[in-house]
Order: structure tokens, then C-alpha cells, then sequence
């Protein structure tokens, strides 16, 4: 990053909706056993979102959380971004959504959708913004996802996975201070958009009866692909961050994973070599709440009181798209 110097994350929230699913709960639903998936994906419960909290619910309570924590108003955040693969609507963005509910009136916002990638696009184009013009000067960079409405709740192979949530942070910008983001490798493979999509809803495919009657307006998978490659782009994006800032993994002290599955997780960090303990996981509590994994992450990290200042932070992430990525962050 050329022009980033004084740009520091603020202040976390997150939020997770109140009801508690169980995987024994979701045996009730579909074929499947609270044993399948926790060995498949370490996942033993997820939050769902209420019928009346659309994506945009979420992400106002952690952006007001984030708000509270860097002791910053609503009317004085110039800039909303959310990312996310479940909007509240085609259009308007979900950021004018959260604008509204939080009194954010001062601020511009847009909505951007690189899947479970989301948050690090996301950051990187804050960063950027600020970078570029001094009128950022109070940014809220939010994850937020309601994939229970984008879920088949009659298909076994991707229900148990997802859940609902969102993570924001509250950039500012103070030039005594390092840079946040200390280096970004964000990645995409347009050739295998196949591999997990909604496939019906938009353009391509607009809703028709016969649509709904093949449930093509949900998500679909092909999970063994999506495995095999996580693990190989997410290593590779963290092993180029590292190397352009000169650091080794022993000097990390969270790698935070997009939490998709403990397995892919546990993959990424063998691979780094990161000890165990290094490695947030939350995806047992949450499953995968796609762009909003990370940033509640953080957030999580940062309440527990579990990082320093100048301490090193690894993100990575996949997802549709395919989309990757890694930053190396030092907080
Ligand atoms: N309960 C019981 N059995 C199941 C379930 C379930 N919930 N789901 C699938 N099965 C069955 C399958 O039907 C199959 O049965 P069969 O052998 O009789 O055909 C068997 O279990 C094995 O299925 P696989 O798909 O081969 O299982 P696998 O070990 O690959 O695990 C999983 C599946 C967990 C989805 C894994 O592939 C995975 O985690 N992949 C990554 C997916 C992912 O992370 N997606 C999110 C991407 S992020 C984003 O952008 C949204």
C-alpha cells in the first residue's frame, strides 16, 4: 500500500442473531446427524436471523457496536461499505439500508459482493478510498449475512452449513500512528463461477415458476471442488503477503481463516505451519456466515482482549467466484 500510513481499524462490533439452531435441531429437518457434520465441518450450531432482520438488521447492530467502540456518531461516518452475497434487495444497496437504521445521513455507501471474500475486498477498497481523498475520514467497512435466506432447507448438503451474522470495523485515520493493512493479495478464478452460485435471481436467470419449482433461486455447491482449492489459494495468498512485508508465520499472532469448515481450516494452517492455538475458529458456534466470518472474527479477538498493539494479524479467505484472498495486518 503506497498511501496508507495513519489508516487504523477504530473500533469492532458484530452481531449474531438471538436463535440458536442445533445440528441435532437440523436433524429434525433434513437426513443428517449431528455427528455427520461435526465431523465433516466441526460445525455444532449456527445463528439464524429473524423473519423481520433482513442482511441489513445485522449489519446496522455490529456497525452501531463498532460506532460505540471508537466513540464515533453515526452522523459522523462519511463512508459505508457492505459486503455481502445476500442483500436485502437487488437494489437499493444494503448500505443505504444500514444508513437509514443507524442515522448515518453524512455518509456515501455502496454494497460490494465477492462472496465469503467479501470483508477483504471490502477493506482493501476502504483503505484505498481513504488513501485517495482526505474527505474519508470516518469509514465503516461492515461483513453482514442472512444465508438462511439464500439456503435450500431441503437439501442436507449445504443447509448444515451456513449460518447468519455480521462484523464491522470503523476505520480513521490518524498519521501518528502505522498503517492497519500492511499488504493485500486478493485473487479470482472467473472460469469456475459454477462451482457454488445461486443460480437463478438475476439477470441470467430471472425467477420464473419453473425456476422456483427446481429451487434454482437457492445455493448450490460443488463441495469437494471448493475443498481442494480453498486450501491451495488461501496458502499461497498468505505465503505472497508474508514475504512482500518480510515476515515469517512465527511472528503472527492470529491468523483469523474464513470460517467455511474446520477441516479446511485446520488444512490452511498445517500448511502455514501456525501452531493450533494461533488459529481463531469460531465456525463451531456460527458455521460460515460467509463475508461476515472475518470481521466478527476480529471482533471477537478484540473484545477477549486476546491482541496488543503492534501484534500481527493473517487474514484469509475464499469463496464464490471463485474469490480469495490474504492481508497481513498489524494492530
Ligand atoms: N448429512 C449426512 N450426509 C450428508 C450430508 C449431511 N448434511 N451432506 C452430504 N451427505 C452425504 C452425501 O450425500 C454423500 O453421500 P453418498 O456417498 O451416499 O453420495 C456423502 O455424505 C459424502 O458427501 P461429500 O460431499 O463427498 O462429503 P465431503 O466429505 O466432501 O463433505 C462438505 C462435504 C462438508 C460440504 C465438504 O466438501 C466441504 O466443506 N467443502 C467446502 C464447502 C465450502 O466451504 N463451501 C462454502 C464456500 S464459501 C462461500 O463462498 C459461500
Amino acid at each position: 500500500m503506497l498511501n496508507n500510513r495513519g489508516i487504523f481499524i477504530a473500533g469492532t462490533g458484530s452481531y449474531l442473531p438471538e436463535k440458536v439452531v442445533t445440528n441435532t435441531d437440523l436433524a429434525g429437518l433434513v437426513d443428517t446427524s449431528d455427528e455427520w457434520i461435526q465431523t465433516r465441518t466441526g460445525i455444532r450450531e449456527r445463528r439464524l436471523a429473524a423473519a423481520d432482520q433482513p442482511t441489513s438488521a445485522l449489519a446496522a447492530a455490529a456497525a452501531e457496536q463498532a460506532l460505540a467502540a471508537a466513540g464515533v456518531s453515526a452522523e459522523q461516518v462519511d463512508l459505508i461499505i457492505v459486503a455481502t452475497l445476500s442483500p436485502d434487495h437487488q437494489f437499493p444497496n444494503t448500505a443505504c439500508f444500514v444508513q437509514k437504521r443507524i442515522g448515518a445521513g453524512n455518509a456515501a455507501c455502496f454494497s460490494l459482493e465477492a462472496a465469503c471474500t467479501g470483508f477483504l475486498y471490502a477493506f482493501e477498497v476502504a483503505v484505498s478510498m481513504m488513501a485517495c481523498s482526505a474527505h474519508y475520514r470516518n469509514v465503516l467497512v461492515i461483513g453482514g449475512e442472512k444465508m438462511s435466506s439464500l439456503v435450500d432447507w431441503t437439501d442436507r448438503t449445504t443447509c448444515v452449513l451456513f449460518g447468519d451474522g455480521a462484523g464491522a470495523v470503523l476505520l480513521q485515520r490518524d498519521l501518528e500512528r502505522s498503517a492497519t493493512l500492511l499488504a493485500s493479495r486478493l485473487g479470482a478464478d472467473g472460469n469456475l463461477t459454477d462451482i457454488l452460485q445461486v443460480p437463478a435471481g438475476g439477470s441470467a436467470m430471472p425467477i420464473t415458476v419453473a425456476v422456483l419449482e427446481q429451487h434454482l433461486q437457492f445455493l448450490s455447491m460443488n463441495g469437494r471442488e471448493i475443498f481442494k482449492l480453498a486450501v491451495n489459494a488461501m496458502v499461497s495468498a498468505a505465503e505472497n503477503v508474508l514475504s512482500e512485508c518480510n515476515l515469517s508465520i512465527d511472528q503472527v499472532r492470529w491468523l483469523i481463516p474464513h470460517q467455511a469448515n474446520l477441516r479446511i481450516i485446520n488444512g490452511v494452517g498445517k500448511r502455514l505451519g501456525i501452531d493450533n492455538e494461533r488459529v481463531f475458529v469460531n465456525v463451531d458456534r456460527y458455521g460460515n456466515t460467509s463475508a461476515a466470518t472475518i470481521p466478527i472474527a476480529l471482533d471477537e479477538i478484540v473484545r477477549s482482549g486476546s491482541i496488543e498493539r503492534g501484534d500481527y494479524i493473517l487474514l484469509v479467505a475464499f469463496g464464490g467466484g471463485l474469490t480469495w484472498g490474504a492481508q497481513l495486518l498489524q494492530w
